[in-house]
């Protein structure tokens, strides 16, 4: 695996790889990797001569009030991971990915503002210019992202999509610890207290698939079933709990075929998110 920390000399490796016929798979993270991370990275071997991953923490994609500063670091051990797994790790400095003050940035309008953006404001168009930056500089033929980020991995859809970026787009199931706990890089902030009554979240989740399968179809009366459910828990606060169109993110009153069930709750101080689909079989 070879390490590139500068764009230009990643852009001539990808350059002399395109001139030989190679497909290049890319897989964007802010490292402190656990299996999630490691499944796309596989996906993307699989179905590519070469895989790109990146490390680079975002400031852009950070709230003031956010975790920017003490998000998780670990990049010896996230190179251990990669090794065998991927071909070239990028790892470009804030400094050189932001190097001089940016005029221009990618609003993903109406699906940025709803479930998390409503919260962390500007959060979204933080994400979907870094991934457009990356994407010039990888010129990937396939990314790879996780169904863990429901919204994000749509709102990149349609960026993707809109400005007519020509790598294809693959969306990978949440990798899940054996109690259920969707992995994260921010799990590491739980307590170990936190981290059991954080299966809080999975649990809701199946609950509400169950009540689907029982016939439950009005949105109201299983997101009201999860609140109750969900603040047994003293130590989870609720952000949202909704469901949704899987393409749009609008709510839907009544669960058709299927929707999309997304989860934001505190543990303590960490805020996790989640979500299933709901399918009607
Ligand atoms: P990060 O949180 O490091 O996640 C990188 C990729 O791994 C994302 O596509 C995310 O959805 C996926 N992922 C994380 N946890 C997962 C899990 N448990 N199962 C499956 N996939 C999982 O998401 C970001 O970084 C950033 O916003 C980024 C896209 C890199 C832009 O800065």
């Amino acid at each position: 695996m070879k390490i590139v920390k500068s764009i230009s000399v990643l852009r001539k490796v990808v350059c002399s790889l395109k001139r030989r016929g190679k497909t290049i798979g890319f897989v964007p993270t802010m490292g402190f990797l656990h299996e999630g991370h490691l499944s796309l990275v596989r996906r993307a071997k699989k179905e590519n001569d070469v895989v790109v991953v990146s490390i680079y923490i975002n400031p852009a994609q950070f709230g003031p009030k956010e975790d920017f500063k003490n998000y998780p670091r670990d990049l010896r051990r996230d190179t251990r991971l990669l090794r065998g797994l991927c071909d070239l790790l990028f790892i470009p400095s804030v400094k050189e990915m932001v190097a001089q003050e940016s005029r221009t940035f990618i609003e993903v309008r109406r699906l940025s503002d709803l479930l998390c953006g409503r919260t962390r404001k500007g959060h979204f168009s933080g994400v979907a210019t870094v991934v457009a930056k990356l994407f010039n500089i990888v010129a990937p033929d396939a990314a790879y992202f996780g169904q863990k980020d429901a919204q994000q991995a749509v709102v990149l859809e349609q960026m993707a999509a809109d400005l007519n970026f020509s790598a294809k787009m693959v969306v990978m199931p949440v990798v899940r610890e054996k109690n259920g706990l969707a992995m994260s890089s921010r799990n590491v902030y739980l307590s170990d207290k936190e981290k059991a009554e954080a299966v809080v979240l999975f649990q809701a989740l199946k609950s509400a698939e169950h009540m689907v399968a029982a016939g439950s179809r009005d949105t109201k009366k299983i997101i009201r079933t999860l609140y109750d459910f969900i603040s047994r828990t003293p130590s989870a606060r609720i952000d949202y709990i909704e469901i949704v169109d899987k393409k749009t993110l609008e709510s839907v009153s009544t669960i058709k075929r299927e929707a999309l069930l997304l989860l934001a709750v505190h543990v303590g101080s960490t805020r996790l998110i989640d979500n299933t689909i709901l399918k009607v079989k």
